[in-house]
């Protein structure tokens, strides 16, 4: 099973297990960190499941879509980096990503 590694917003780095097929806000989520609300569920419509994935970390990720890229507008804490983590999907080609969970908006 894929890992992934979870900076939540107090600092604390988490080594998490994310099932294939799941997204990284249901296997952050699933793992117990409650701090990413991910209040729409994971159909791209709340922009609460913000992180900023850190570079060349892991594989490739799947490109940003209109929608996320609007929503990701709509946060003060935009960056490098930024993406919505309900919108990426692991596989092992993701293994060893590392994103730390952005500031509330
Ligand atoms: S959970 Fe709502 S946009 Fe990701």
């Amino acid at each position: 099973m894929p890992k992934l590694i979870v900076t939540t917003r107090e600092g604390e780095t988490r080594n998490i297990e994310a099932a294939n097929g799941h997204s990284v806000m249901e296997a952050i989520r699933n793992a117990g960190i409650d701090e990413l609300l991910a209040i729409c569920g994971g159909c791209c419509s709340c922009a609460t499941c913000h992180v900023y994935v850190e570079p060349d970390s892991a594989g490739e990720l799947s490109a940003v879509s209109e929608t996320e890229d609007d929503l990701l507008d709509s946060s003060d804490h935009r960056k490098a980096g930024s993406r919505l983590s309900c919108q990426i999907i692991m596989s092992d080609e993701l293994d060893g990503l590392k994103v730390e969970i952005a500031p509330e908006d």
